[in-house]
Formats: C-alpha cells, structure tokens, sequence
C-alpha cells in the first residue's frame, strides 16, 4: 500500500525525500506527493498523478528548500488517482500538512460533522477528512498539535500510518501508526520516517518499528519521544537493521522481477544456510527446536495467507500432512478472520507472508490468538508486524522482493515449508531416517538445478512472444504441482493482465474444458512424477479439442514431447520438490509474455506489494 517518508535534520529534506520514494514506490504508484518548511517557513505541498518521476518533473522550478518534509506515493483506496486525491493533504487553514497509510472507516460519520461546523473538502479521500479533524480539534481546544493528534486518532475507525507537518512549528514532525507500519530511523541529529526499512538503510542502521496506537514526536533538538494515544509517555526500543543496498538497486537487470527470479538459486541457498548442515543429515529450524512439543502435539495445523503466500501454504499442507501426518487447513486470511472459525489451543496456526504486513493475515493471528492457538510465522521481511505479533517463526531470508508480483519470496516460503514438515517429521518418526535423508539431499541441490532451469530463459522468451496476444490461458496440474498452475496463472494474470486459470488437471473435464478449443493455449505441469499417467491422459483430452499444450516436463521426456506443442525440460527432482523447479520457468514464461505487451513489469496497474489494508 502506500508509502511514507520522512525526513528532518541538517541536510535539503527533498533529494532524501525523492530517494525515498523511490525505494517505497513499490508500495503504491498512482500519485506522489511531498510537503516541506521551505527555508523561508513556508509550508510547500506539491503533489501529482503518476509515478515519482512525474512528481520530479512537476517540483522543476518549484521552492524545494527545506531540511524537514514529509512525501508519499499512494495507492487509491478512497478516490481515484488524481493530483487532488494525492498526498500531502492540508487542513483548511493551509497550517497543517499530513500523510496517510490506511483507511479510516468512519470518515464519512467524520465528514458530516466537520462539513456541519462549515469546513470545505477539497478531495475525496479519507485522509482529508482526518487533516481536517485534527485541525478542527486543535482549533476549537486551543490545543498543541500532539494533543489534538491524540484526540482526534481516539475518535478513528479504521487503519492508520500518519506524518503531519506544522507550519508554525518547523522543527517536528508527529507520526503515529495503528495497523499500518511505520518506522523511524534514528541519525546523528536527524531523523528519517519511512513506512519500512528500506528508505532508511543507507543512512542509519538504528530504527524504532512504532507499536499500534504509538505516536512519535519527532524534533530536531531532542530525542525521539513516543507516547501512547492517553500520552503515557513509551520506552522505544532501538533495534539494528542490516539490508545490503545492492539488494535495493536492479542490479543491471531490466526489472527487479527478471532479478528476483534469476536469484532464486542463491536465495534458496541463504534460506537453507545454517539450517541444514553440510553432509545434508540434519535440518534444524530454531524455532522448532524452541517449541518442539507444542508443534508435536498440533491437533491440526492451519495455515493462513493471501496471494502468493496463500499458493505456498497449499504446497505446505501436501508436505506436513504426508511427512507427519497432521491434518492441515490452508485459508485464505481473509475470509478465516470473519468466519468464525472452529480453533483452540490444541491448534497451530501457520502464517506466511512475504511483506509481513498484510492486513488480513494480521487479523487473521489476532483471531486465532485470542481463541489460544500458537502461532508460528514464515515472512520475509524483517521486523515487520508479522513476526512481531507470532509466538515463533522462520524468517525466509530471500532478501527484498520489490517486484510487485512475488517470486523468490515463494520458492523461499516452500523451501521453509520443506524444512518445517521435513524436521517436524522426524522429531514426530512419522518419516523413515532413508526419506528424510533422501529429501534433504535432493533440497541440497535444488540451487543448482534451478540454475540449470534458468538457463531455458532464452527458449522461453521466444516461447512467450508466440502467445503474447493470447486472450485467456488454463494452467492444470496435480498434486504438489496443482498449487504450481494457480501460482503460474496468477504471475501471468498480475503482469500481463491476460486472463489466466489455474486448475488441477482432473477437474477440467468438470468445467473449463469447454473453453478448449484451437485457441486456447493449456500450460501442463507434467513432470515424471506421482500422477504423470493420469496428467498424460488430461493432455490427450486436451489435443482432442485442438487446445494448444504447453508442457513442463522432466528432461528425456519421450511421450509428452511428442503429443503437447511445445515442451520445456527441467531437471528431475522429486515429487515433493518439483513445485521449487517448476515455478521457475513459469515465472519466466509471465514476466516475458509482460515485457513483449510493453507491461510496466514491475509495477503492474491496480496492485501494490504491501496489501495494509483490508
Ligand atoms: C499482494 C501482493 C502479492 C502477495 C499478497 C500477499 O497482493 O501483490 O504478491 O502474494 O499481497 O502478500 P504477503 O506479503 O502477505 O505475502
């Protein structure tokens, strides 16, 4: 969702700002907006449609002086992109700025009564109309602006990442957050603000990750002061952040989705580093070794997620409930946290999330905590709200993910998986020391056959420009590899915006099979494993209605190479692993359909990394 900065020190607040923007536009590119005290104490808001680059081009000529500023880039929940609706909102009297990440539900209760009192909207978004309460309230109270911050986020529905400037008081900035993250960089005499680490890195390590309902007053001549919304004064805690830049930049790649994936073997790699040693007979995860009965004893494993994450934990079921034989449910977050679910302390509830802020699955830990489960995270991103709200977890180590569509966070979510069922199983018996070991030296080599997979990009591109103006795509698989056709479909359907279908390959006879004929194309997964007979039949079924097949398909491959219209051979692996190697090529198959359409790849239209509201 959107993205925040903040800056006030010694140095110009607008090249900082800009950079940091840059680093967050991941989290929203519909419109960018900065405000800053110019260094004659004007209180200077520019803001417009589209990327951070159009708002550069907009401040040419502009005042952009100023060593304390706020800026944003947005993406619309309430109204659409445009240069009113954008951040920085002002109050009425122009005196006070503010930025927001979130939605304030009871904005339009808000609005009328500020639209009774006679104050004017000028946009159509939420974030207007809590500028407006603040000021209102300062106003009619006679109040400082940390106060009537504090009563006017008391009277706030909804979800919340807030900065305000203050025109007459240019040396601070008031920040506060309530599911929606937002942390603070600590300098030598100056200050950053950003909605994650990443704007902040390169300039210092100490960050302060605010608490929900935490208000920070941020002042250029004393330390960082956190109060909660009753002003009880907090302790922050300073914690050390490490990101690699290199990790942040593209590195030479056209697009950070053409380098994540080709990372992936080295990702795979970190995420096993010092967790599974080098004759590969043992895998050890902390967290498992922490709470090793409380995972044992899981009546049932339930894992929550959205998106991508969500593709993960369908492959996390397959792997827990044959290697331990625990039942698992895989819910989408979303719909688990308002269901009223049937869960207890008997149960362990599986959160995975690359970004871990997502607001569904937040809520989805909250509910299921406050019915006695024990939950354990995999996230990616470190420090976020996600693993700080888990009883336990396994950080995925894959690094920053810009891209907006996921991929090495999923491979790396499946190999954490892999881990997890693999030393559950073991400590459980429930698995034979020969399959374990078995597994655990065909993991051992997956970074070196994806690299192999890799190598296919060239074919595969040419592959991608025969289908580029396909309308509509099904992808089927079986088993382990149907969570691979769903997670293949939704890369295409992210990026390309062609519409795409994942199915397991039986059910196509029950539907989608009407929709086979000469023009659709039909991506396989069939790989030399579990159902390859049962896969090879669906293909027949599929020739039958001249549908246009796409196989994946293990190497030396004799009888599918000579039915389906075009194979892509990977690498054999087995079963259990072939969703590592067989998601690759698919990623590769979107990203280059989307870079022949002329798709902005990496920020595709409508969707955002960081999903931090409902
Ligand atoms: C968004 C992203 C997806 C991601 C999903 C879940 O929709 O665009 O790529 O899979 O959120 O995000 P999470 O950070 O929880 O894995």
């Amino acid at each position: 969702m959107c993205g925040i900065v903040g800056y006030i020190g010694k140095r110009d607040a607008y090249p900082i700002l800009i950079k940091g923007l840059k680093r967050l536009e991941y989290r929203g590119y519909d419109s960018a907006g900065v405000a800053l005290i110019s260094n004659n104490q004007e209180l200077n808001v520019y803001k417009t449609k589209g990327r951070v680059s159009d708002l550069e081009n907009f401040v040419i000529q502009k005042d952009i002086s100023g060593n304390i500023g706020i800026a944003h880039t947005r993406w619309a929940t309430h109204g659409e992109p445009c240069s009113l609706n954008a951040h920085p909102h002002f109050s009425s009297s122009e005196k006070l700025a503010l930025i927001h990440n979130g939605i304030i539900e009871n904005y339009a209760v808000l609005k009328e009564k500020l639209q009774s009192k006679g104050y004017l909207f000028k946009s159509s978004t939420d974030t207007e109309v809590l500028v407006q309460l603040i000021e209102y309230i300062k106003i009619s109270n006679n109040l400082d602006l940390l106060t009537a911050v504090q009563l006017a986020l008391g009277e706030v529905i909804g979800a919340y990442a807030i900065a305000v400037l203050e025109k007459d008081h240019p040396n601070e900035i008031i920040a506060a957050r309530k599911s929606s993250p937002l942390v603070v960089g600590i300098g030598q005499d100056e200050f950053f603000l950003a909605s994650d680490a990443t704007p902040i890195v390169e300039y210092t390590d100490k960050v302060v990750y605010l608490e929900d309902e935490e208000i920070a007053l941020i002042r250029r001549d004393m330390d960082l002061k956190v109060v909660n919304l009753n002003n009880v004064e907090m302790t922050p805690e300073i914690k050390s952040v490490k990101l690699n830049l290199g990790q942040l930049e593209k590195g030479g790649y056209p697009h950070f989705m053409l380098k994540e994936i080709t990372e992936q073997p080295d990702c795979i790699h970190d995420c096993m580093r010092g967790r599974i040693n080098v004759e590969g007979s043992n895998v050890v995860l902390s967290a498992v070794i922490d709470h090793k009965e409380r995972l044992l004893n899981a009546k049932r494993f339930i894992i929550v997620a959205c998106g991508t994450s969500w593709h993960a934990g369908l492959i996390g079921k397959h792997l827990i409930e044959s290697f331990c034989r625990i039942p698992v449910e895989v819910e989408y977050a979303s719909e688990f946290r308002y269901r009223d679910p049937v869960i207890d302390s008997s149960d362990v509830v599986i959160a995975i999330s690359q970004s871990g802020e997502t607001a569904d699955t937040l809520a989805a830990i909250e509910l299921a905590k406050s019915r006695g489960a024990f939950i354990y995270g995999i996230c990616n991103a470190i420090g976020s709200s996600i693993p700080r709200a888990t009883h336990t977890g396994s950080y995925i180590h894959v690094g920053p993910e810009i891209g907006v569509a996921s991929t090495k966070a999923f491979t790396g979510q499946v190999t954490v998986l892999t881990m997890l069922a693999l030393t559950l199983a073991r400590e459980k018996h429930s698995i034979s020391e020969e399959e374990f070991l078995r597994i655990v030296k065909e993991l051992n080599k997956v970074p070196e056959k994806m690299k192999e997979v890799l190598k296919l990009n060239d074919k595969i591109a040419e592959l991608s420009k025969i289908f580029t103006y396909a309308h509509n795509f099904i992808y089927l698989g079986r088993g382990y590899s149907y969570p691979v056709a769903l997670e293949g479909a939704l890369k295409l359907k992210e990026i390309s915006y062609i519409h795409a279908e994942g199915y397991p390959a039986a059910e196509m006879k029950h539907g989608p099979i009407a929709l086979v004929d000469a023009e659709m194309p039909v991506v396989v997964i069939a790989t030399q494993n579990g159902l390859y007979e049962k896969v090879l039949s669906n293909i027949q079924e599929i020739k039958a209605r001249k549908g246009k097949v796409i196989a994946l398909v293990t190497q030396g491959d004799t009888f599918i190479s000579k039915i389906a219209d075009y194979c892509i051979e990977l690498p054999e692996t087995i079963e259990c692993l072939d969703p590592l190697i067989a998601t690759v090529p698919l990623q590769l198959f979107a990203y280059h359909i989307a870079v022949c359409k002329g798709m902005d790849v990496d920020q595709p239209r409508n969707l955002a990394k960081s999903v931090t509201v409902e």
